[in-house]
């Protein structure tokens, strides 16, 4: 029994090594398709999001490279209706190109990849492995695997470890909201009135890269309930578990509004949650005030 548990978990440990190296050997691709594929596509997403040429492309990349690993049996995106499915164990989830509204005014964007032990939608505490690229100044990845969480830098499909034991500081420093105040409940208006006095404000567009700010200065990044979308924008598990994980295994903390993303049960694969991530302090304190 033990030896077959032993293959299973070194196979799946490779499998997972593969799919985060294919993700940054794909990269390179990526930022190429941000330059070459930058009009609209006449298209919408499941979630009803316009969707760029450069997200079909990112989308398609992805897509074949991931199901080509042996290891992987199942390829879904905020960008395809169905789950893609092949042989093999494991799964992954991906929002291939995130804040792609930043695309046109070359501001920061990503992709959010999730590592699943079961096919999603599944709740966050099946993730093996999560993590983000930026294709910022330079191209950046941040991974949560086994307990702890690394930064590397990516250069010509190769990654070199910058941090290998990112932690969310102690003192925060920096709040992003998304949403816009007019949009918001009353009770995190409060909230945000409160913190607006405490942090600065650092507020992007595109969450990998809001994320990284939190991850770097400590803070929080909110896209709350709204009250005309109660669920927020933000996909449950394309964005919101991903980097829930993330931020988790950093140290800090996140919430629906109410608990952990990673304890959230997403019946669909597309649906959306309210998305708070931080230090722990100021969750609770969010989640008092939302209560
Ligand atoms: P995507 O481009 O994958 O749809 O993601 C955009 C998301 C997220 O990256 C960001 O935090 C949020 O949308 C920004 O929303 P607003 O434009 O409403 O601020
Ligand atoms: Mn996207
Ligand atoms: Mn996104």
């Amino acid at each position: 029994m033990s030896k077959s548990l032993d293959t299973s978990t070194t196979e799946t440990e490779q499998t997972v090594t593969e799919v985060i190296d294919t993700v940054v050997a794909t990269t390179p691709d990526v930022r190429r398709a941000i330059a070459d594929h930058r009009g609209q596509s006449n298209s919408v997403n499941p979630t009803g999001d316009d969707q760029l040429a450069a997200d079909l492309r990112a989308d398609e990349l992805f897509e074949q490279r991931l199901l080509g690993i042996d290891g992987v049996a199942t390829y879904a995106s905020e960008e395809r209706a169905d789950v893609k499915t092949t042989d093999g164990r494991l799964h992954v989830a991906m929002d291939p190109l995130d804040g792609s509204s930043n695309l046109e005014p070359n501001s920061g964007m990503g992709t959010i990849f999730g590592v699943y032990s079961e096919q999603p939608p599944t709740v966050g505490t099946n993730l093996l492995a999560a993590g983000f690229v930026i294709y910022g100044p330079i191209t950046s990845m941040v991974v949560a695997r086994k307990g702890s969480v690394r930064e590397y830098i990516l250069e010509d499909g190769d990654k070199r470890v910058v941090d290998d034991d990112v932690t969310v500081p102690e003192d925060p420093t920096v709040f992003g909201f998304g949403g816009g105040v007019d949009s918001w409940t009353d009770e995190f208006q409060s909230y945000a009135e409160e913190v607006r006095h405490e942090l600065k404000l650092r507020y992007g567009g595109a969450m990998v890269a809001d994320i990284n700010q939190v991850l770097t200065y400590g803070g929080i990044f909110s896209y709350p309930g709204l009250v005309s979308a109660p669920d927020g924008k933000l996909r449950t598990l394309f964005e919101g578990v991903p980097i829930a994980h993330i931020v988790e295994t950093a140290g800090g903390a996140s919430s629906d509004g109410s608990r952990s993303l990673l304890d959230v049960e997403p019946d669909g694969l597309h649906e959306r949650v309210p998305v708070h991530v931080g230090n722990q302090p100021l969750i609770d304190r969010l989640e008092a005030a939302l209560a």
